[in-house]
């Protein structure tokens, strides 16, 4: 039977690979237990697609990503490609895919699991509980803004160049999906720019006053600068519901905040499109983590968050909330049983590997499907 779940998965360089196998094996799973299939077609980006076709991705590649109903997407880049000009490093993958099918808000979720409390480098008490969501600008900001480059000055000196830049749409459409988040949330917004230097923040800042008074009145929101922000991050966490904020200072901002929860290795992200008028919407679901090039190979990468960014792409595109819920489950009390792969050991409990968090997860999963 045909499945009206088309997914594209590029698991693309370093331990992309590796973890994605762990998610194929759950998606192995849903097919058998809970006959749930999907329509997966795989294919190369990143360092992979350079080394086999010369392009981090090609113009096919593309279209079976404008095709799909959403993208499970690894990670890309290492070393080996470090020195390629510009235009050929494996990053441009993931920012075209942004760029080109207009994935304008990502959502990074920063959650502390109560097993791994002891994980991170703060004190528990500071953060056990914490439930926070970055939603950062993906396709606009410094990241894509005009002019940029490196030129040579009268002198003979040479300049380099980027352009931050906002315009209304681009700011409005991001705080909205925040604002709608922190409803769904404890109602709380804070919108993060730097307005105290930056024309394009002072902008920011009066655009999202503007729409909170035209629509959403009942959301709490405030604002804070971005330096600011990152010490509020370490010093009280928990203060935050939803962070809505720019393409650069989201970056930043939420590898700070994944660190809180102990490990990068678990945190998965969602990057949506604005829905058409059928209600469609493009999607694409990442962790965090980069390409690890250090560890990749060995089999010591945490697959958690890739397979947690599969258990986003069910509630987010698919609706599925209940499997998503039984995923996260199945994480969360693997942990508590007291298996680790490397990056979130702590004293007393047994370090694996990526297969054997994998395998365990699969049986965590039969247990609280029977
Ligand atoms: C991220 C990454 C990317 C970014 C890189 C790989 C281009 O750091 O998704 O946070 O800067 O957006
Ligand atoms: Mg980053």
């Amino acid at each position: 039977m045909a499945s009206n779940k088309k997914l594209l998965i590029l698991p693309g360089d370093g331990i992309g690979p590796e973890v994605m196998r762990e998610v194929r094996r759950v998606i192995d799973w849903m097919d058998r237990r809970r006959m749930v299939s999907f329509d997966m077609k795989e294919d190369l980006v990143g360092g992979a697609a350079i080394d086999a076709r010369g392009t981090p991705m090609t113009d096919a590649t593309m279209e079976s990503a404008r095709a799909a109903d959403a993208i499970l997407f690894g990670s890309v880049g290492g070393p080996k490609w470090d020195k390629l000009g510009f235009d050929m490093r494996p990053e441009i993958a993931i920012l075209r895919l942004r760029k080109e099918l207009d994935l304008f808000a990502n959502l990074r979720p920063a959650i502390v699991l109560d097993p791994l409390v002891d994980a991170s480098t703060l004190k528990a008490d500071v953060i056990r509980g914490l439930d926070l969501m970055i939603v950062r600008e993906s396709t606009g900001g410094i990241y894509f803004g005009e002019p940029r480059g490196v030129e040579t000055l009268p002198d003979g000196q040479k300049r380099g160049f980027d352009t931050e830049t906002y315009t209304t749409n681009e700011i409005e459409r991001v705080a909205r999906v925040g604002f709608d988040l922190a409803r769904k949330r404890q109602n709380r917004l804070t919108s993060v720019e730097k307005a105290n230097v930056m024309q394009s923040g002072l902008f920011w800042r009066q655009v999202v006053t503007a729409l909170h008074q035209r629509e959403y009145p009942d959301v709490e929101l405030s604002h804070m600068y971005a330096d600011n922000c990152a010490m509020q991050l370490v010093r009280n966490p928990r203060q935050f519901d939803v962070i809505v904020t720019s393409n650069l200072f989201g970056d930043i901002l939420s590898d700070l905040a994944s660190m809180l929860t102990g490990s990068l290795g678990m945190l998965p992200s969602a990057t949506l499109g604005a829905p058409d008028a059928s209600g469609r919407r493009h999607a694409l679901y990442e962790p965090i983590h980069g390409s690890a090039p250090d560890i990749a190979g060995k089999g010591i990468a945490n697959p958690l968050a890739q397979i947690l960014s599969f258990a986003m792409l069910l509630r987010y595109s698919f609706g599925m909330d209940e499997d998503a819920s039984l995923i996260e489950r199945a994480c969360t009390n693997v942990l508590a049983s007291g298996l680790r792969t490397a990056d979130v050991m702590a004293p007393g409990t047994a370090k694996v590997g990526t297969s054997v968090m994998g395998e365990s997860i699969l049986r965590e999963l039969d247990k609280l499907a029977a």
